[in-house]
């Protein structure tokens, strides 16, 4: 039988993550902490009273939810934002498929809209760039990992893009970009005339900002910047900093004229009355589930000045120093075969119930910050494939 499918789909496997129970998973960036039982308690009380309305279709304007939630990022980042510069889907990654669906995608003459990120960078941009139909550009970090702004610019004013998608930090270099690169870049190129729309417009600039939270840096945020550039959405999600990845949350940050038409091409009512009640109960509680970050902060400094000391085949590893909940670990380039060796960690860690990350940067694997006890196990196995 020959199936229909889109010809750009043939041949193309789906996104795996099956990984033995038993396995120590440092390779999703997820918190290795479970969900305390305080909150754990009150997200119980929370399902007793909302799983008896499930026979009606979830509240679409999230009202309860987008209220404590614009409370917390208002005594957080002393912003005065209202209910109406909020908005939430299943997760960042389901938000990254609306704003693409929304301005990126062809136009009327077929022509593809272009999105502009980086490189390396969040692999699932590339399927979303796919799914949306939008041509993704990516200009290249520099050999630090950093954002060069002159050359950003120039990309930009040549390519045009309808989107300008930074990923503050990085993932999975795990760097981060200051703001002021930020405003240089946005002040240069927000009266860039869009190719591939029919009308004159300007970039949209984007922050995904999953890992923000990580940065040592408390004002980090593009959140900051928003009061200045109405061109200009963050992106967040309660997976990492709140340490909740299997709620499924996530929402945009910005001018309602930016919202408006990422609301269009939501799927209705995918946003459900459980996941709307327990991320009531999770923003609510937003100290106690943040309570890991700085000692995730601290096992990543021990972790990375562990890695700094180590070596392989006499050569120093190298170690990106990184602002999030993972770091970057890397093969000196002297080692003749050092592009295969994030491979043989893989496969060598993983055969020792070890979960870390291949990632699209040539002789690199990504390792996540678990807990201690997870984390003591890695640097054991890591030790043996180092010997
Ligand atoms: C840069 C970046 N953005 C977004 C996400 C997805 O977040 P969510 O779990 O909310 O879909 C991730 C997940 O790893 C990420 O690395």
């Amino acid at each position: 039988m020959h199936l229909p499918i889109r010809d750009n789909l043939i041949g193309l496997e789906p996104y795996e993550d099956d990984v033995a129970p038993e396995c120590v998973r440092l390779g999703f960036n997820e918190v290795g902490e479970s969900v305390p039982e305080k909150v754990v308690k009150e997200m119980q009380n929370a399902l007793i009273t909302t799983l008896p309305g499930l026979n009606r279709y979830p509240d679409h304007s999230m009202a309860k939810l987008r209220e404590v939630a614009v409370r917390f990022l208002n005594d957080r980042f002393g912003t005065d934002l209202t209910i109406d510069n909020l908005f939430f889907a299943n997760g960042a990654t389901e938000l990254i498929l609306q704003i693409f669906n929304t301005f990126g995608g062809p136009s009327f003459n077929q022509e593809q809209r272009t999105i502009f990120s980086f490189q390396p960078g969040y692999i699932a941009y590339l399927d979303d760039a796919r799914d949306s139909k939008s041509n993704l550009y990516r200009v290249r970090l520099d050999s630090n990992f950093q954002i060069d702004p002159d050359l950003t610019i120039a990309e930009i004013q040549k390519h045009r893009p309808a989107l300008v998608l930074f990923t503050n930090p990085e993932n999975p270099t795990g760097t981060l970009t200051p703001l002021s690169t930020f405003r240089k870049i946005i002040d240069q190129t927000q009266e860039v005339i869009v190719a591939g729309t029919d009308r004159v417009t300007h970039p949209l600039y984007i922050s995904d900002e999953a890992y923000i939270e990580f940065a040592e840096n408390t004002n980090a945020s593009a959140i900051h910047l928003l009061q200045h550039y109405p061109n200009l959405l963050v992106l967040r999600t309660l997976s990492k900093s709140f340490g909740l990845a299997g709620l499924r949350v996530g929402y945009i940050v910005g001018s309602p004229k930016v919202i408006y038409p990422v609301t269009i091409v939501r799927q209705p009512y995918s946003f459900s009355n459980v996941t709307q009640a327990l991320a009531t109960v999770a923003f609510r509680n937003s100290e106690i589930l943040m309570k890991p970050i700085k000692k995730i902060i601290a096992r990543r400094r021990e972790l990375l000045s562990w890695l700094e000391g180590k070596q392989y085949q006499g050569y120093s590893l190298k170690v990106v120093p990184s602002q999030t909940n993972f770091c970057l670990v890397g093969f000196d380039p002297q080692i003749p075969n050092y592009l295969d060796l994030p491979n043989h960690v893989v496969d060598f860690l993983i055969d020792k119930d070890v979960l870390v990350r291949k990632v699209a940067v040539p002789g690199y694997f990504r390792v996540s910050i678990g807990t201690e006890t997870e984390l003591s196990r890695f640097k054991h196995v890591f030790n043996e494939f180092l010997e």
